[in-house]
């Protein structure tokens, strides 16, 4: 992360004896990325953090995908993939199910009302959007609690769980975007030190971090208490995609102090300020993250175009380099009469085949001067194949919606009152 925090109990200097009360020495761990050579922080524990009692194979959720073949725009229909039985039954770790990935990033979802187990990443970051509900999230850094429009950054190897707040009639809707790299503010946005620049939409003082008192304090009498941690890495099955259930004879939060520029992070979708022209702004000017081979974007509302002539949907555009995943989160859809784009959808726009307004939608939005959208999009610049939940959530139709005559029209992106797409 850009800038260096410290919480909790750390000695003064770095890599010297740090005891508590009894005189015993707490652990020391340096948690860092690229080897040595860049962000990390260090962590103080009260047990060794390489202990482990027991392991066995954690059986993940199907990770195969399809490939787009062949190539056509997609819908996909992320709110049937849960009815209200498999909800109570889902955490947000175990159960997410894969919607599309390729060797770069993966999008699941989950809708979760039960705890999930400890768990860790050991593949990637994950940038977890937090489309509906709340949930309390647990990590050895410290917690969050967490609601609707909040990017939960987590880093690879962070130790946490996901609790969330039991509401059924608004259960948590985890949108889980996992990278096989790290997931950082575009390079653009940033100093040559790292700090935000005036130009970027967003900075620090948008960002929540963990904060004291450090659990470990609170663990009390569960201290000692067994625990699981479950861990996605790297190995042979699908996706390159293996998992193992490590046990630890103790509690994994036994952090009393950490400090560095490596550490989870929230950000609220709310907090970021679009960028607007006399024109029509490209789709970089929405950037809010990036990681290997692919970027996050978000479609907030905003005013639009000003030029007295300004068309304020987008042109037709062919995303030569990269798949374009629009996920759907709030605004006016009812404007998309016949298509079926709504909440909790997403369209899929691969590479190699144009996009933009439906038919007459150009037209019709000469003259508007806001969009009232919410919109969470991933591009990635190698194609993305369909996972399980892509396949059960495709409308199947949604490539004939700009044929004019087709029946299915409407349901092109860029709808009258919307944007992009
Ligand atoms: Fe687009």
């Amino acid at each position: 992360m850009a800038y260096y925090r410290a919480t909790g109990h750390i000695p003064p200097k770095r890599h010297t004896q740090h005891r508590r009360e009894g005189g015993e020495l707490y652990y020391e761990e340096l948690m860092g990325e690229e080897g040595f050579s860049s962000d990390s922080s260090l962590l103080y524990h009260r047990n060794i953090p390489s202990t482990i009692s027991a392991s066995r194979v954690w059986e993940l959720t199907d990770q195969s995908t399809t490939p787009n073949h062949p190539l056509v725009p997609r819908h996909l229909k992320l709110h049937d993939l849960f009815d209200e039985t498999a909800v109570q039954t889902t955490d947000v770790v175990t159960g997410r199910r894969l919607v599309l990935g390729n060797g770069d990033v993966r999008i699941s979802y989950a809708v979760a009302a039960r705890p999930s187990p400890w768990y860790r990443n050991g593949i990637g970051d994950e940038c977890v959007y937090v489309e509906r509900g709340a949930a309390r999230v647990e990590t050895v850094f410290g917690a969050f609690e967490v609601g609707e429009g909040d990017y939960v950054v987590i880093p690879r190897a962070t130790t946490h769980r996901w609790l969330p707040v039991v509401d059924e009639a608004n259960p948590l809707r985890a949108y889980c975007i996992e990278a096989n790299s790290h997931i950082t503010p575009p390079k653009r946005y940033l100093s040559k030190f790292g700090q935000f620049l005036e130009h970027s939409p967003y900075c620090e003082r948008d960002l929540r971090a963990p904060s004291g008192p450090l659990l470990a304090e609170d663990v009390g009498a569960a201290a000692d208490d067994e625990t699981d941690v479950y861990i996605k890495h790297r190995g042979t099955g699908p996706g390159g995609i293996v998992g193992t259930v490590h046990t630890l004879p103790f509690h994994p939060l036994d952090v009393v102090g950490w400090d560095g520029c490596l550490y989870p992070y929230v950000f609220n979708v709310r907090d970021f300020e679009p960028i607007t022209g006399r024109v029509h702004q490209p789709p970089p000017v929405h950037q809010v993250f990036e990681g290997y081979n692919f970027v996050i974007c978000n479609f907030v509302p905003r005013k639009v175009d000003y030029h007295p002539l300004a068309i304020p949907v987008p042109y037709y555009h062919s995303n030569v380099d990269s798949d374009e995943i629009m996920f759907y989160v709030d605004g006016d859809y009812e404007a998309r009469k016949g298509s079926g784009i709504g909440r909790g959808s997403i369209s899929v726009h691969p590479g190699g085949h144009a996009h933009g307004p439906q038919p007459g939608a150009t037209e019709g939005s000469i003259g508007v001067d806001y969009f009232d959208e919410l919109a969470v999009m991933v591009d990635t610049f190698r194609p993305l194949d369909l996972g399980e939940a892509g396949l059960a959530a495709d409308d199947g139709v949604y490539a004939l919606s700009w044929s004019r005559g087709s029946g299915a029209q409407g349901s092109g992106p860029g709808g009258s009152a919307h944007s992009e797409g």
